[in-house]
């Protein structure tokens, strides 16, 4: 049988629809206890890679596992992984009651989880309207009301926020993070960084197929807040002093400003009044994850948004590493201060 972790192991995982690679040699954890956001752009593989971990495709090679065993082994999987995919239907005429009773006497369980699951969704009072009449915001919760009935320890939802309303994305969130707070897994995929960033905790960023970004998404928004824009007096004096404290990258920009990754305004602002080089402007970056998710993406898009001087992409390859690089220099400059 399973081994009941909750954990998501995905390994080396690939699929070719003949000449198209849709997944390649993906490799990814998801734990128990937060919401992982499963993002890249549209066409990188998202889906396939959740068809997999949910038995509707097989692998070319790799594995995709639900507590410790493939989608096909898990007894009764209604029980251990609910899930919602892309363009799932519902019979129009049937109303939203009368589905989740069909779905609960397939998995067996009682038709008062429908009634229960409704009020999860805050369907309740469309209980007895037809599917077929519903907005797209309502058959998301619908078809998430379905994966809710067993009770599942793992929760899979493809693209959950598109079609919501602004305040239907903040009842997702809300109730995700509560689901995933009593211990549950909840995978959620989305091409669109902004509409899940505030749901997940952990992420991992695929582009063609590929891993780009795998971990925490604070670590992510804190290696993109260190980022200094200057106006100094002398671009060069500031320049060459902050390199020799060992800011990892510092680039000049039009009209005279210096970019300084990697170091705070008070580290600059001390430094340059070391130096003598007066100041007369200066000012943190906040932190831009989308900018961040685009670089990561950028192999797949044709067109790319505008960039600033030396802040362009690294070819995709190098990306992961090149990020690990300017993370471990980071701690460098940090531990000067
Ligand atoms: N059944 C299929 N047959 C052929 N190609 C497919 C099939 N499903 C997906 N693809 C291709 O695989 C790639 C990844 O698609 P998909 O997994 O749907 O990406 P995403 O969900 O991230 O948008 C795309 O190039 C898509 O056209
Ligand atoms: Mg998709």
């Amino acid at each position: 049988m399973h081994d009941g972790s909750g954990r998501i192991v995905v390994q080396n995982l690939t699929k070719q629809f003949g000449p198209v690679t849709a997944v390649q040699n993906l490799s990814f954890a998801v734990e128990p206890g937060s919401v992982t956001g499963f993002l890249g752009p549209n066409g990188a593989g998202k889906t396939t890679t959740l068809r997999m971990l949910l038995g509707l495709v097989k692998p070319t090679a790799g594995t995709a596992t639900i507590n410790g065993r493939p989608h096909d082994q898990l007894g009764n999987p209604a029980r251990v992984v609910g899930s919602v995919l892309e363009n799932e239907g519902f019979h129009p005429k049937r109303t939203a009651r009368n589905h989740l009773l069909v779905y609960a006497a397939a998995i067996g369980v009682p038709d008062q989880r429908a009634d229960e699951v409704l009020g999860l969704v805050g369907l309740s009072s469309a209980a007895h309207r037809k599917a077929g009449d519903f907005s797209l915001g309502m058959r998301q919760r619908l078809a998430l009301a379905t994966a809710l009935l067993g009770d599942p320890q793992v929760l899979v939802l493809d693209e959950p926020a598109n079609g919501l309303d602004p305040e239907g994305i903040a009842w997702l969130r809300t109730f995700l993070r509560s689901y995933a707070s009593g211990g549950r897994t909840v995978l959620v995929s989305s091409h669109l960084l902004a509409e899940v960033e505030q749901t997940i905790d952990q992420v991992v960023i695929i582009s063609r197929g590929q891993t780009m970004y795998h971990g925490r998404v604070d670590q992510l928004r804190g290696s993109q807040q260190a980022r200094v824009i200057v106006l100094p007096g002398d671009g060069a004096k500031l320049a060459t002093a902050l390199k020799e404290a060992g800011a990892p990258d510092v680039q000049p920009m039009p009209d005279g400003w210096l970019t300084v990754a990697g170091a705070t305004a008070r580290q600059v602002g001390d430094l340059a009044l070391q130096q003598g080089v007066p100041i007369y402007g200066l000012r943190e970056e906040t932190a831009d994850l989308e900018k961040l998710f685009f670089q990561l993406t950028a192999g797949q898009f044709s067109a790319q948004p505008p960039q600033q001087p030396g802040w362009g992409p690294p070819p995709p390859q190098q990306q992961q590493v090149q990020y690990q690089q300017q993370q471990q220099q980071q701690q460098q400059w940090g531990g000067q201060r």
